[in-house]
């Protein structure tokens, strides 16, 4: 039978990442895959994390089956951390801890399936590479809004808005990115934050938030903004959240998927379906790496030396992005100089054709994908003027 099976391209951020592994050059620079680096270009283990994994490591007393929706204490401390305690929407949400933030993100996309399986999902053009094949899979339509102007590097809102009253019907899905949209960058303000919320209550459209990079923005209060707006004006949205970069947990796959309903009933049904979707699809998630982010939310000290690390892991990115800026603003190189100064998070995206990647890649050995997405922690204060050199030059 295996005769029938046809090759697949490729994920193309995995590849990049393979590549610029193999090539020997000294000198290279990986702004490929996004994994926090620091300035020794190394991606460690939090000292949070490793504190708690020496502390679980005593008190951990049996590897037993956690169940379907995964660790009870993980997901009210990641929900309480997000929403704020008292959230009252709280009551009314049913969650379950997922394989990473791709996992919470394709059990969102079957909860929709069950729900309303004629609903289209709508992505931002451009979104992260894998939304489009982690959704579609699960039998959902997918199609996109303008979101980033290649232009000026900021976000079209309008022209958003614009679209999705044009063409989006009632019930259908808006995927958003909660901050530091990835591939681009770009996020909305706050004011914008708030004229969406009302938006899509009024168009019937059910916001669906992917917080993959929360705390590596601008502040831990400040990329929540949009999920609490949203959360306090819309009836019913859908998170995936992520602990992969926040806690710099990528290969334990840390995640966790939040539905929030109209009332406390629904919520009930809905947590039902959370648990069967899950046992459908991988039975149960992956116990460790959620038991240690319990592990430190719930302790006052370890939370402490979490959050003072991800203050620095942030402000380090906020300073390269500044040095980074004034390395590109020279003739020609002034609007890319504002944007990645005014951007979030771990991304940006530059006005670059894929011809001018590739040259980047061949005759520099500089990795950033052909959408011409850079990971700001990839450069740090030796590489910025020969990255900046080098991006002038094939412009
Ligand atoms: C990225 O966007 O580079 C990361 O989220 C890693 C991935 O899985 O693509």
């Amino acid at each position: 039978m295996f005769e029938y099976l046809t090759p697949q391209p490729n994920d193309a951020i995995m590849a990049l990442m393979e590549a610029c592994k193999a090539d020997p050059n000294p000198k290279k620079i990986d702004l490929g895959v996004g994994v926090y680096k620091d300035a020794a270009g190394s991606t460690t283990i939090m000292r949070a994390v490793k504190k708690a994994e020496e502390l679980w490591w005593h008190e951990e007393q049996t590897k037993t089956y956690v169940g379907t929706v995964g660790n009870a204490e993980f997901r009210r401390l990641m929900l309480d951390m997000m929403l704020g305690e008292n959230n009252p929407v709280l009551a009314r949400t049913a969650s379950a801890q997922a394989a990473g933030g791709s996992g919470a993100l394709r059990i969102g996309a079957e909860i929709i399936k069950s729900a309303a399986p004629d609903a289209t999902v709508w992505v931002s053009r451009p979104t992260w590479a894998n939304h489009i094949p982690l959704i579609s899979s699960a039998g959902l339509k997918i199609d996109d809004y303008p979101y980033y102007n290649r232009e000026t590097l900021g976000v079209d809102f309008d022209d958003m808005l614009h679209h999705l009253e044009q063409h989006a019907k009632a019930g259908d899905v808006v995927l958003l990115h909660g901050c530091c949209h990835n591939p681009t960058g770009a996020d909305l303000s706050p004011e914008e934050w708030d004229r969406l919320a009302v938006f899509l209550t009024e168009q019937s459209l059910t916001p669906y938030i992917d917080l993959a990079y929360f705390g590596l923005g601008r502040g831990m209060v400040e990329d929540t903004y949009g999920l609490r707006k949203i959360l306090a004006v819309c009836p019913e949205a859908i998170l995936a959240a992520s602990c992969s970069k926040n806690f710099a947990l990528y290969r334990e796959r840390v995640g966790l998927v939040a539905v929030i309903c109209k009332d406390e009933d629904t919520a009930k049904i809905a947590q039902s379906q959370l648990g069967s979707i899950q046992r459908k699809i991988i039975s149960m998630p992956p116990d460790h790496g959620a038991a240690l982010v319990a592990r430190i939310l719930g302790d006052a000290d370890l939370r402490k030396m979490w959050v003072e690390e991800l203050d620095e892991m942030r402000n380090r990115m906020l300073g390269l992005r500044q040095l980074l800026s004034e390395a590109l603003d020279v003739q020609g190189g002034e609007v890319m100089a504002a944007a990645v100064k005014d951007q979030n998070g771990m991304f940006s995206t530059l006005p670059i054709s894929k011809a001018q990647a590739e040259k980047l890649r061949s005759d520099y050995s500089i990795y950033l994908t052909n959408s011409g997405r850079i990971n700001i922690a990839g450069t740090n204060t030796s590489n910025i003027p020969r990255f900046a050199e080098a991006l002038l030059a094939v412009l």
